[in-house]
Parts: structure tokens; C-alpha cells; sequence
């Protein structure tokens, strides 16, 4: 019903409508339609009730809404069914709650925050109220269980386009999965899956971006190695526009990976990074050892020509880049 009555205001900006009408068009009852109203403004929408003539939408609520997205939304599936939460512990968590039912292909998890956000390594992923995008995405996708490595891969890619369309950002893609700015962690993918012999049952790539959290409320911890699109931006960040923006490009690079070839999106993911031709410091979970990276293979893995020559595929861990102007073993 809300949704259907911010289709009607949307449609009349520059005029008021009335209680009555909008009654008539949904068939429900004037006071129905005042408490509705009322729980709109309670969500953050700016709806002036101009006497004897009815309701103006002045302004739109700033949170991710389904209704927010839904007006925005540019993709033909990705981001159609939205689960909206305030507050959750983690999307991702959330997300495989439910997908042990027929969920739709590209259905979306997105809350304004998480009170136990994950990240990789079993590390956990700071994620406060309204200052970021942290949402899950959930596929049922034809690839391998070895494969699922590509999901993680085009998310960055889908990522990293939309977040440099803004003025001022030149965000890196660090592999397999971290986007950096300025060598500060501005976004983090951690792609989850349910997988049985040679079948994937579903994929979750849960993705968490930074817009505009606060320095004074990062951990002395998070402070040096955190960073925010605001920080770097020199326009407005609308984050519905960036999350439908996201939605649109990752659909657009599943649909070619699904049906078409890997490749293209490999080649988008090589433009992007800071790691190839690198010198990297690998923390595989067995051992540390240094070398280049010198490619990235069909299914994702880093190629890294060892110090002592020998020629390894790095398929988990995390992996440091040496910057052009360090001395020394100082690794980012
Ligand atoms: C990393 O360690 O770099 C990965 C961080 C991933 C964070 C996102 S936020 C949305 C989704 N839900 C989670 O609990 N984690 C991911």
C-alpha cells in the first residue's frame, strides 16, 4: 500500500493530492491513507499535507528502502526482490537463512546496519548506522564449486566501476576482493557459498562499502587503514543511486559471464587492480613467502613467481603489495 501511495505523490510533485483521490484509486478509506502517510514521515519521507487540497511529496526518505531501490533500479532482475532491514548482524547471515527456500535469482539483503558484520579470515566488518551500503546479493549461478571465485571477481569489477563514476575517486581493486583508495580499505566482498559434489545450490556475495563513516567513530584501530567515498568524493553520494548503479553493472557481468565467456571479465578486473606486475607479500594459511604477482588465472587464482623461481597459484590467504616506493620489505 505505502509503495503505492509513493507511486501516486511521485508522480504529482509540483501538485497536491488529495486524501480522497488517492483513496479512490487504492479503494481503501481516507483514514487508511492518513495513517499511511504518517508512517511514511515516521521513515524519513518529507510528505506536506497543504490544507483543503492534500499531500506534496517535498522530499525522499535517505534510507535504502525496497521502495527507494525499486524507483531507481535499471538492472531486469538483480535487486528486484530486496529484503530490508534497519538493523540485522549480518547480511550475509541473514541471507542464508532464507536461502534454503526457492529464492529469486538476484535477490538482494540490505540493512542500514550491522551489529556483527563478517569479514574474511573471520575477521569482522564494522558496518554503523547510515553511513554505508552493506548489502548480500544472492545467486544460484551455473558455475562449478571451484568456480565460484568468478562471483567474488565481477562483484569488484561491478564495484569499483560505479564507485569511480564519482568526481575525486580512484579506487583499486586489490586481489582477490578488497577495493582500496588511496591504500585505505574502502570496500570489502565476502563471497559465501552451499555447494555439494560438482553443483553449486547458492552463492551469497556480500559487499560492504564505506560512503561516509565518520573518522571520530572508527576504532584507533580502523582509523589508519580505513577509508570512506566521502573522504575523496567532491560530489553528493547518493547511496540508492550507487547500490542500483552496482546492481545494474554485476547483473550486466553475470549475464556475460553465464552466457558468454569469462574473459572480458578478467581482462575489466586486470585495468582495475594495483597487484599484477607487483611485488606481494603472500600469508598463505601454511606459510608467508614474497615474490610477483604475474597474472590472475581463469578461475581467480593469483599466479606468484616465487623469489626462488617456482611458479604458484594462490587460492586463499591474504596478499600484501609492495608500493613502487617502498623501501625494503614494507608491504601494503
Ligand atoms: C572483508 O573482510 O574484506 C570482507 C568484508 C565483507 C563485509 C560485507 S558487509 C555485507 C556482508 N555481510 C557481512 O556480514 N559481511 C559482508
Amino acid at each position: 500500500m505505502r509503495k503505492r501511495i509513493l507511486e501516486i505523490l511521485r508522480k504529482n510533485t509540483s501538485e497536491a493530492v488529495s486524501g480522497e483521490e488517492i483513496s479512490n484509486i487504492l479503494g481503501v478509506s481516507r483514514t487508511a491513507i492518513w495513517k499511511h502517510i504518517q508512517a511514511l514521515k515516521n521513515e524519513g519521507y518529507e510528505i506536506e499535507s497543504v490544507a483543503k487540497k492534500g499531500y506534496v511529496l517535498k522530499s525522499v526518505t535517505n534510507k535504502m528502502r525496497p521502495e527507494e531501490i525499486a524507483a531507481k533500479l535499471k538492472s531486469k532482475y538483480f535487486g528486484h526482490k530486496v529484503y530490508y532491514l534497519d538493523s540485522v548482524k549480518s547480511t550475509n547471515e541473514f541471507a542464508k537463512t532464507i536461502a534454503g527456500e526457492n529464492f529469486e535469482n538476484g535477490t538482494i539483503v540490505v540493512a542500514e546496519e550491522q551489529t556483527g558484520g563478517k569479514g574474511r579470515l573471520s575477521r569482522g566488518w564494522y558496518s554503523p548506522h547510515s553511513h554505508g551500503i552493506w548489502f548480500s546479493v544472492m545467486l544460484k549461478p551455473p558455475f562449478l564449486p571451484q568456480e565460484a571465485s568468478k562471483c567474488t571477481l565481477l562483484a569488484a569489477v561491478a564495484v569499483v566501476k560505479a564507485i569511480n563514476k564519482y568526481k575525486g575517486v580512484n579506487a583499486v581493486i586489490k586481489w582477490p576482493n578488497d577495493i582500496l583508495l588511496n591504500g585505505k580499505k574502502l570496500v570489502g566482498i565476502l563471497t559465501e557459498m552451499s555447494a555439494e559434489f560438482g553443483k553449486i545450490n547458492y552463492v551469497i556475495i556480500g559487499t560492504g562499502i564505506n560512503v561516509s563513516v565518520p573518522k571520530e567513530i572508527l576504532s584507533e584501530e580502523l582509523k589508519p587503514l580505513s577509508v570512506s567515498i566521502a573522504d575523496c568524493a567532491k560530489e553528493k553520494i547518493d547511496r540508492v543511486d550507487l547500490l542500483t548503479d552496482i546492481l545494474k553493472n554485476m547483473e550486466d557481468l553475470y549475464e556475460i559471464a553465464i552466457k558468454d565467456s569469462f574473459q572480458p571479465i578478467l581482462e575489466e578486473w586486470k585495468k582495475y587492480t594495483n597487484t599484477l606486475n607487483q611485488e606481494v607479500k603472500v600469508l598463505a594459511p601454511d606459510e608467508t613467502y614474497y615474490g610477483k604477482a604475474i597474472d590472475i588465472d581463469e578461475d581467480g587464482l593469483l599466479v606468484v613467481k616465487k623469489e626462488d623461481g617456482t611458479v604458484v597459484k594462490v587460492l586463499a590467504g591474504d596478499v600484501s603489495v609492495r608500493p613502487a616506493t617502498a623501501e625494503g620489505r614494507n608491504y601494503q
